[in-house]
């Protein structure tokens, strides 16, 4: 079988990749996770990918003078890797439309909330601000319009009448942890297909429980 030569473009901490590469060392994965690259050379998830003997790279965003500057590098490193798919896991830069049109249907991300709501940052205090009962996590195909796109799949929880920010943005983490390795499968596997602004993968979910928060007695 061949698998998908797969980059992990993060920017801090990096637990989205660990979990993308702690999945992928199946070697029936239909991805394979061939280098971790960031914008900030000096961020954790990248020591952690150097220990581990994955391929890293750092184009540090602020050595150069524009964003298509720091972009055209970063595609020339996905370039030399020969990188067939690219997944965005915290990785905190905007991209422009010139580097998204580039790797269109190739380029996925992971979102902290149930998208379209709660676009942008800060996602787990908004949550909370306007009051949701389900919360949750996002994995869809990159298009130039943040955080659009067609949807890949979604993970929800329940939000406790006790919740913070940092409660709810722990919960949704380890939803976070098993929803990418999921998608990822999912896409490297050739298992999703876009139409217009949605993806059909067969596996919708028909036979699952409806989710109702509070719950029924
Ligand atoms: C994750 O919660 C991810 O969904 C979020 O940043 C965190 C990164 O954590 N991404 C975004 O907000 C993108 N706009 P990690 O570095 O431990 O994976």
């Amino acid at each position: 079988m061949r698998r998908l030569r797969t980059a992990v473009l993060i920017s801090g901490r990096g637990s989205n990749m660990q979990s993308l590469v702690a999945d992928a060392r199946d070697p029936a994965h239909p991805a394979e996770i061939v280098l971790v690259a960031s914008n900030d050379p000096t961020c954790e998830g990248l020591k952690w990918a150097r220990q581990e003997g994955l391929a890293v790279a750092g184009v540090d965003h602020r050595i150069h003078a524009s964003r298509e500057d720091f972009e055209r590098v970063l595609n020339i490193t996905l370039g030399i890797h020969r990188i067939e798919l690219v997944c965005l896991a915290g990785f905190m830069r905007l991209l422009t439309p010139w580097f998204v049109k580039a790797w269109a249907g190739r380029l996925i991300n992971i979102h902290p909330a149930l998208l379209p709501s709660f676009r942008g940052l800060h996602t787990h205090a908004r949550a909370l601000a306007e009051g949701v009962k389900i919360h949750g996590c996002t994995v869809h195909y990159v298009v130039p319009a943040m955080d659009e796109g067609p949807i890949i799949a979604q993970a929800a929880l329940p939000v406790r009448d006790d919740d913070t920010p940092d409660s709810l943005a722990t919960r949704v983490l380890s939803l976070e942890h098993k929803l990418y390795p999921h998608a990822l499968r999912l896409v490297a596997g050739g298992g999703v297909r876009v139409q217009e602004n949605r993806t059909i993968t067969g596996r919708d979910g028909r036979e699952q429980e409806t989710f109702i928060v509070p719950p029924l007695d």
